[in-house]
């Protein structure tokens, strides 16, 4: 979706309120329940995303992950908020997969919100997955491989010399 520079400051509410401009854009003729979410990156853009079905249902994308995937594809992977809106009169959780995919980019707040009154629950994306899996457990089993491998060697190289001077 189109990207606009925005000053850094925006607030909630104006947050919550392009995340609406962003619901009218969903595409949901079998479901009928519109989502929009607005996505303020690292540099102050907004990035718009809408759930976006399919006739093979199981092609459908969420809002959440539709911004994500606009503004990673727009070059950007540093996010500061997400408002999130659907026409539900409580503000609305985001589902598992899209709460996985949205702490793949770090702790950053967000607020959901809802289409016709000013109701908000502010969150984060960490709060919204505690045990993540991050791409930090990636990181840390690389190192335990590392280390492994270190170990393996430091061991065979002793078992190496005691063999030559037995
Ligand atoms: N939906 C979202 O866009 N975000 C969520 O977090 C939950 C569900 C969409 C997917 C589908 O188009 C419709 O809502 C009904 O599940």
């Amino acid at each position: 979706m189109a990207a606009s520079a925005l000053p850094q400051d925006i607030s909630d509410a104006e947050l919550v309120g392009l995340a609406r401009t962003a619901m009218k854009r969903a595409h949901c003729p079998y479901s009928k329940f519109p989502v929009g979410a607005a996505l303020l990156t690292e540099s102050g853009d907004i990035i718009l995303g809408c759930n976006v079905e399919n006739a093979s249902y199981g092609g459908t994308i969420c809002a959440e992950r539709s911004a994500v995937v606009s503004a990673v594809s727009q070059g950007h992977t540093k996010f500061r908020a997400i408002s999130v809106v659907t026409e539900l009169s409580e503000p609305a959780s985001p589902c598992g997969l899209c709460r996985q995919f949205l702490v793949e980019f770090g702790d950053f707040k967000v607020i959901i919100g809802t289409a016709f009154n000013s109701k908000t629950l502010i969150t984060s994306t960490r709060e919204l997955l505690p045990f993540a899996f991050t791409p930090e457990s990636l990181d840390t089993f690389e190192q335990e491989k590392s280390s492994a491998v270190a170990e393996i060697s430091a061991t065979t190289k002793e078992h190496d010399v005691a063999e030559v001077s037995s």
